[in-house]
């Protein structure tokens, strides 16, 4: 949810100063063979040098189910327990129509708003410890209802036979450089000191894998049939999530940007000293690259290999660098054994592209997550 931003470090959003090189993956240029490790190796720098380290599952989650009023769909209180402590939260969840005994594919991720912003009746509890943006308020209000329906639309969703089950990002972590330690998922899991800290792009993605947990717990829901959205900020979660839970078996990484799928090393729009001089709760503290072999996102997005990997970039959307998420995917590409084409080629209104299992497409427009994003990747899922 972008909003106006003041720069608190000179930022570039020239394009003709910038590489449009597509980066290498490998110093050798080859991918390995061992993959697994590859991956493994890249996902333990990231937690050490961006992320922080994701604390361990939960001991228990349960799951109790209510009918939501005036709505079709349900209130799932979610209690995860470590040692003595519980943490409880709501998700709401969304069967398609016409269940005839066989488990539906799933749907889900958090939202900055959450089911509040889907439903305009008040059947749905509003969270009072929910910390969202800074751009919404802060807090979630009587005045979010149902004013974001559209970024999870679900009757396009459920058509397609998918459930959907999201969740308040702002109640599992609040996204307050202030409170984020709080409540939530922090005290409940309590960090081990002795690792690089979990900002809350890791307890996010933490979260999400908490879905899955309770998608898993769902009779009605084939679990191992999961596709994973988040836009933005969320963006950022799900694919970090992705890259580390194969039970996400297709990701959409929704104008991710910085931190995301687009390119830190371009250094256009949104750099992490940026973002980070803004929200310093987003990582581990003073995450920076270390390593003498250069780590950039192309290789977060790689990490979600051999599993479907989808970017969804928009073209006025500079802040996040559109042709730096495009770049870093083409880079991500050889770990499908895939490529995609030059960027002059791919890049044009409505441009999409697929090469195996990755996918990519340039919605017109500002920074969201639209209606056109999902008809796309629901396309791909297909
Ligand atoms: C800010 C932030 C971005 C983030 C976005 C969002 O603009 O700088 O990194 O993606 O908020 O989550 O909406």
């Amino acid at each position: 949810m972008t909003g106006a931003v003041t720069a608190l470090t000179e930022l570039n959003f020239d394009d003709s100063l910038v590489s449009e090189a597509v980066p290498a993956l490998f110093e050798a240029g080859r991918v390995p063979g061992d993959a697994a490790g590859v991956r493994a190796a890249w996902l333990d720098r990231f937690a050490r040098e961006i992320y922080g380290v994701m604390p361990s599952a939960p001991d228990s989650i349960t799951i109790e189910r209510f009918p939501i009023a005036g709505e079709t769909a349900e209130r799932i209180a979610i209690t995860l327990k470590v040692a003595e402590r519980q943490f409880r939260v709501d998700a709401a969840l969304w069967l398609p129509a016409g269940h005839d005994g066989k488990p539906f594919p799933i749907a889900l991720g958090l939202d900055f708003l959450g089911p509040t912003g889907m439903f305009f009746g008040d059947g749905y509890p509003i969270d009072p410890d929910a910390r969202i943006s800074r751009s919404s308020g802060g807090r979630l209000s009587e005045s979010h209802r149902g004013i974001t329906g559209y970024r999870w639309p679900i009757k396009q969703i459920n058509d397609a036979d998918y459930a959907v089950l999201t969740s308040c990002y702002g109640s599992w972590v609040p996204d307050s450089e202030t409170e984020w330690q709080g409540v939530g998922v922090w005290p409940l899991t309590r960090p081990d000191p002795a690792q690089p800290q979990p900002g809350a792009i890791a307890l996010w993605a933490w979260s999400i894998s908490r879905l899955i947990d309770v998608a898993e717990r769902l009779p009605e829901i084939d679990a191992s049939r999961v596709i994973a959205a988040g836009h933005s900020r969320l963006g950022k979660a799900v694919l970090l999530a992705a890259a580390h839970d194969a039970r996400i078996g297709v990701v959409l990484v929704n104008n991710s940007g910085c931190l995301g799928a687009s390119l830190s090393s371009r250094n256009l729009g949104e750099t992490p000293a940026e973002m980070l001089a803004r929200f310093p709760h987003w990582t581990c503290p003073n995450p920076a690259p270390a390593g003498a072999v250069p780590l950039d996102q192309h290789h977060l997005l790689a990490s979600v290999a051999p599993r479907r990997l989808y970017v969804a970039s928009a073209s006025e959307d500079h802040w996040c660098d559109p042709k730096g998420e495009y770049l870093a995917l083409a880079g991500a590409a050889p770990m499908w054994q895939q490529t995609l084409p030059p960027l002059q080629e791919a890049w044009h209104e409505d441009a999409e592209c697929q090469s195996g299992a990755i996918g990519w497409h340039l919605r017109p427009g500002p920074h969201d997550i639209r209606p056109y994003d999902w008809a796309r990747f629901l396309r791909f899922v297909a």
